[in-house]
């Protein structure tokens, strides 16, 4: 697939957890826990297949509706993943961001562990691994809203300038490029509130493999879906030339 079009960024929604445990039996903590081992293999085929951006949707700002001891255990199975991919990601040249709120919401060992990883990665240049983590795309948005509202409240902006560009700056993703492909697993056909300013022209992939099933194969499977997509950007198809619809 080397002259195939790669995703510069993929955001990955990864779904299904908790069904693959119930259908075994086994408590939903099982299933995080499974689906944490599949996070490893996701950032290492994605980091061999050479895309520069990866962003995963670990935990939603709506997720703490949740039973309390599930939240506590998906927080000690983000920590868990902090601690131990430190040495690889650092190995292996992956600056990790946060995209979503660290506040005190988030439990301090949980924070310390992730931040560690942020300041300890910060010189990667190989591959960015976006964790999103608190993350609500409305509640990005309005809080960049809100920081663009305080600009033009002290005069450094006014309300008929303020674009697209003024309001990239203060969303949490201001480091990222836009998303180009949306990989959701467990077969549902939704965002759940991901990056909807930032997936805005995304392709989206939606499979039935619950997250704990991914293997490399669904990666290649969305990147060859990808690869068969014509981005159009508003366009016509013959703007964008008969080239890039081949298969
Ligand atoms: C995704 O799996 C993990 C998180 C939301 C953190 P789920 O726990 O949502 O799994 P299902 O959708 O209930 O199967
Ligand atoms: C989306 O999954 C959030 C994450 C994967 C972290 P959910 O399972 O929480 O989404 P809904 O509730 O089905 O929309
Ligand atoms: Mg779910």
């Amino acid at each position: 697939m080397n002259d195939r079009p790669l995703p510069q960024h993929i955001a990955l929604i990864l779904d299904g957890n908790g069904r693959w445990a119930q259908t075994r039996g086994l408590p939903r903590p099982k299933g995080h826990e499974a689906g944490a081992r599949k996070v490893r293999l996701a950032v290492r085929a994605c980091h061999e297949r050479k895309i520069p951006v990866l962003t995963l949707y670990a935990f939603s700002a709506a997720n703490w509706s949740r039973p309390e001891e599930e939240v506590d255990n998906l927080m000690r199975i983000c920590r868990e993943f902090a601690e131990e991919e430190h040495d690889e990601l650092v190995a292996r040249g992956v600056r990790v961001v946060v995209v979503g709120d660290m506040d005190e919401d988030v439990p301090a060992v949980t924070r310390r562990a992730t931040e560690r990883l942020v300041e300890d990665t910060a010189n990667g240049t190989s591959m960015t691994l976006a964790l999103a983590l608190n993350y609500g795309g409305r509640r990005d948005m309005v809080s960049a809203m809100r920081a663009v509202a305080a600009q033009a409240r002290a005069g450094l902006l006014l309300p008929e300038e303020i674009d697209e560009r003024s309001l990239r700056r203060f969303l949490s993703t201001s480091s990222l490029p836009d998303a180009d492909l949306v990989i959701r697993t467990g077969g549902e056909q939704r965002l759940s509130d991901f990056l909807p300013f930032e997936a805005a022209f995304a392709e989206l992939y939606f499979t039935e493999t619950l997250w704990p099933d991914f293997s490399e194969a669904t990666i290649d499977e969305a990147l060859a879906f990808y690869a068969r997509r014509q981005r159009r950007f508003g366009r016509t198809g013959e703007q964008i030339g008969r080239a890039t619809a081949q298969v």
